[in-house]
């Protein structure tokens, strides 16, 4: 134990602890826009550890040297900052980590924190698995926890397979996530945590969440929201009293498609009934120093630089990619091939008036072009074809623009048809409890001009009944045998 040697390493990390939180409390005087730009990477530190670039740097070293014995000792014993080891910290992933929790704190006084993933998956696993130890003292005493049946189709799996089937943690559904009886009465002294999407993938449903979000601290229960549909330009979960938000970054945050990439974002002291003081204080930098240290989800570093670079226009990307699928979606809801659209922008929908009391552009009110808060209800949509499963596979087989892929949030126009992609895993029950009907096409519009997305479904729909589309092939382009004719 070498404590003077220490001594002056832990003088210096407070000297730098004090300048970063500095530099936070300068860039939370600042707008969205700033904010998304700027994250917390400032010009002093691209001018004192950078070579002055003034993007962030790639940092792909798994590890960090240190001085002697006694900085190393500080370190690894998180007395200092450090980033030590990439399955832990990274300079990189720590610009990632930053500017998230800026976002998702935009607006409110409410501290944050972040912890990046390698995808959103591991990001709901990561937020779940702490609160779902067994209780020391009561040993073999059932967890259960209770969330919407909506969710997205892996989502379920992991709550159904993983969870429920392998662990018997209990997986208490609601079905009808507007009725706050319902939730309150499956939770009981074993809850852990109420989780939900917000908006849901590829259903849109919403619930009003300040309301559950009191129920669940009614309880001294953490409110678990999934917010990727929405992302921080449109929703800010914990300003409304949620807890713990997962982002899949992969999505609308990372839209150029290039990394599978996720986050925890969390306020400070949660409430929660696990007695362990240092998961409540600050729940994601425990997940980061502890949980996720010894089960290594964590992302790489150049995920992280790849999602970082792409965040910073989010919030015009938002707004216009709304705006665009509004107007697609109002297409498709008087075309005579079409049985329903979902579409929360869509004045309408059943859910229309709930999701227009939380979901506003930010910052429209600065913005010369509004000058007062707009809503929008971002790019995801789902809609049915008339005629059954059929019909909808020759409308999803005749697009020529939009691209047919089992994704979102793309900068691209991409569509999927759940039942038989996302949502096919949970079997013909889960997605009726999910509300996926096999004539459903989830389409999440791009950047393009809403005109040709609008005149490719316009084709598309045309076909219904008529010729058989010609499917290009018989190539195969998976795992790089993308030249082989398949049979010679
Ligand atoms: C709402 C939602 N949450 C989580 C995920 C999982 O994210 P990832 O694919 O990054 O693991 C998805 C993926 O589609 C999603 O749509």
């Amino acid at each position: 134990m070498s404590t003077n040697g220490m001594n002056q390493y832990l003088r210096a990390a407070s000297r730098a602890l004090r300048w970063q939180q500095e530099c936070q409390r300068q860039m939370k005087r600042c707008r969205f826009d700033t904010m998304a730009t700027h994250g917390i990477y400032s010009m002093q530190e691209a001018l004192d550890f950078n070579q002055g670039s003034i993007i962030e740097p790639i940092y792909m070293s798994t590890s960090q040297a240190y001085r002697n014995a006694a900085e190393m000792e500080a370190a690894l014993g998180y007395q200092i900052p450090t980033w030590c080891y990439s399955r832990i910290a990274n300079p990189s992933i720590y610009y990632l980590e930053g500017v998230l929790a800026l976002l998702e704190g935009y607006g409110s006084e409410v501290e944050t924190s972040c912890i990046a993933t390698s995808s959103g998956m591991s990001a709901i696993q990561s937020a779940t698995d702490p609160f779902l130890s067994s209780d020391p003292g009561k040993q073999g005493t059932p967890v259960n926890f209770v969330a919407t049946a909506q969710v997205y189709g892996g989502t379920y799996q992991q709550f159904s397979l993983r969870k429920q089937q392998e662990r018997q943690v209990e997986w208490r559904k609601v079905v009808h996530s507007r009725n706050l009886a319902e939730w309150e009465s499956l939770i009981d002294e074993n809850t852990r945590f109420l989780y939900g999407e917000l908006p849901n993938n590829p259903c849109l449903s919403f619930f009003d969440l300040k309301a559950v979000a009191t129920l669940a601290h009614k309880y001294g229960i953490p409110m678990i929201v999934d917010s990727t549909v929405a992302t921080p330009a449109l929703l800010r979960p914990i300003e409304q009293g949620a807890d713990i938000v997962v982002q899949s970054v992969t999505k609308s945050l990372a839209t150029s498609g290039f990394c599978i990439a996720g986050a925890v974002i969390s306020r400070k002291n949660l409430v929660s009934k696990i007695n362990n003081a240092p998961l409540k204080a600050d729940f994601a930098t425990y997940l980061k120093l502890l949980p996720n240290r010894d089960n290594g989800p964590n992302i790489s570093p150049m995920n992280a630089v790849l999602a970082l670079n792409d965040i910073r226009t989010l919030r015009m990307r938002m707004d216009q990619m709304s705006r665009s699928t509004l107007k697609v979606a109002q297409f498709l809801q008087q075309h005579n091939k079409v049985e329903n659209v979902d579409y929360l922008g869509l004045e309408n929908n059943a859910l229309h008036n709930l999701a227009s009391r939380y979901m506003f552009l930010v910052d429209s009110e600065h913005d010369d072009q509004y000058g007062s808060r707009v809503n929008r209800y971002g790019h995801l949509m789902s809609f049915r074809i008339k005629g059954g499963a059929g019909k909808t596979h020759e409308v999803f087989d005749a697009f020529k623009r939009i691209w047919r892929a089992t994704d979102l949030g793309r900068i691209k126009s991409v569509a999927t048809i759940p039942a038989i992609s996302t949502h096919s895993q949970q079997g013909k029950e889960g997605r009726k409890l999910a509300g996926i009907p096999p004539n459903m096409i989830r389409l999440c519009v791009g950047a393009e001009h809403p005109d040709d997305i609008i005149r490719d479904l316009d084709q598309a729909l045309s076909v219904i009944g008529g010729k058989p589309v010609r499917v290009a092939g018989p190539e195969f382009s998976a795992g790089g045998a993308s030249s082989a004719r398949l049979g010679g």
